[in-house]
């Protein structure tokens, strides 16, 4: 179990921190950069389809299109989940004492996952892709998770959400073969991001501990449910389209592709073993986080 800390000094710390350094997309990504010829948006072998027979028939030209509209589809499934933390953090907020540090760092990174979801947007439009989120059924259950979600489960699954698209950034921040605007667009995220894990992560140590083996077992099971429907929603089908593939077509080759299901447990490597040892993930739940592909 990890070490728990007066809430209020990690929170100084943080907000420390967040002065020294925070980013503004506005200024500190090249927008109007012209986009590098003939470079990956992101890793091949982190796509969906790498691997399978649908990725063999794809000229390279196509793969790169495809990367494209991947890593755009992720950064906006990323974006509607900030729109939900964002709402979560100022519920959470709303109970704190805000002369505390630990308010006012909630506070703080509302402010940076604003200035997040304003840069995936413009990343979006610049890449001049379709509109790409989650499948409907899944925007609109979270209406209800982001209006009641406390506790354990709400900063676990922010967590998921958070840890498992930081691998995958933090894997292209510094690969030359990858588009400049996505990796300045990374770096970004990856170093604010840092701070906002450590905040949940300390949360969930400290709220484990108070609950009953009832609470336990309803957290474990909103967790595995959420992050399965965040992960599970990253790559929305229609992407496929860009290259001539039908989405369901796509979406079937990509569940059914080992290759992708290694990816998914690659970028939940670092959260799923926090949340075992603080049993977050545990008992009946660990059916779901299979079925995920997380563990
Ligand atoms: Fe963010
Ligand atoms: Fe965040």
């Amino acid at each position: 179990m990890a070490q728990t800390r007066d809430p209020d000094v990690t929170a100084q710390r943080l907000l420390t921190s967040s002065v020294r350094n925070s980013f503004d997309p506005d200024l500190d990504v090249d927008w109007e950069a012209p986009l590098a010829e003939g470079k990956y948006f992101m890793p091949p072998e982190r796509m969906s389809l790498y691997g399978t027979r649908l990725w063999d028939g794809l000229s390279e030209e196509q793969r790169i299109e495809l990367s494209k509209h991947e890593i755009a589809s992720i950064m906006s499934v990323g974006l509607w989940f900030e729109i939900i933390l964002i709402q979560m953090l100022a519920r959470y907020a709303y109970d704190l004492d805000p002369r505390g540090a630990h308010a006012q760092y909630a506070l703080t990174e509302i402010g940076d996952e604003t200035r997040h979801s304003i840069m995936f947007a413009r990343a979006a439009e610049r890449l001049g892709v379709p509109k790409y989120g989650a499948p409907r059924i899944v925007h609109n259950a979270a209406r209800l998770f982001k209006a009641v979600a406390s506790g354990p489960s709400m900063f676990g699954s922010v967590l998921v959400a958070e840890e498992t698209t930081d691998r995958l950034q933090r894997s292209m921040m510094d690969d030359e073969n990858i588009q400049p605007l996505i990796r300045s667009v990374n770096r970004i995220h990856v170093v604010e991001e840092a701070r906002h894990v450590r905040y949940a992560r300390e949360e969930v140590s400290r709220t484990m501990p108070k609950l009953s083996k009832a609470g336990v077992r309803m957290h474990r099971t909103r967790t595995a449910v959420v992050s399965f429907a965040v992960v599970d929603s990253l790559v929305d089908s229609n992407i496929y389209r860009s290259v001539g593939i039908a989405p369901a077509e796509g979406r079937a080759a990509a569940l059914a592709n080992p290759h992708f299901h290694q990816t998914r447990r690659w970028m939940a490597e670092k959260i799923v073993p926090f949340l075992r040892d603080e049993g977050l993930i545990g008992g009946r739940s660990i059916a779901l986080w299979h079925k995920a592909h997380l563990i």
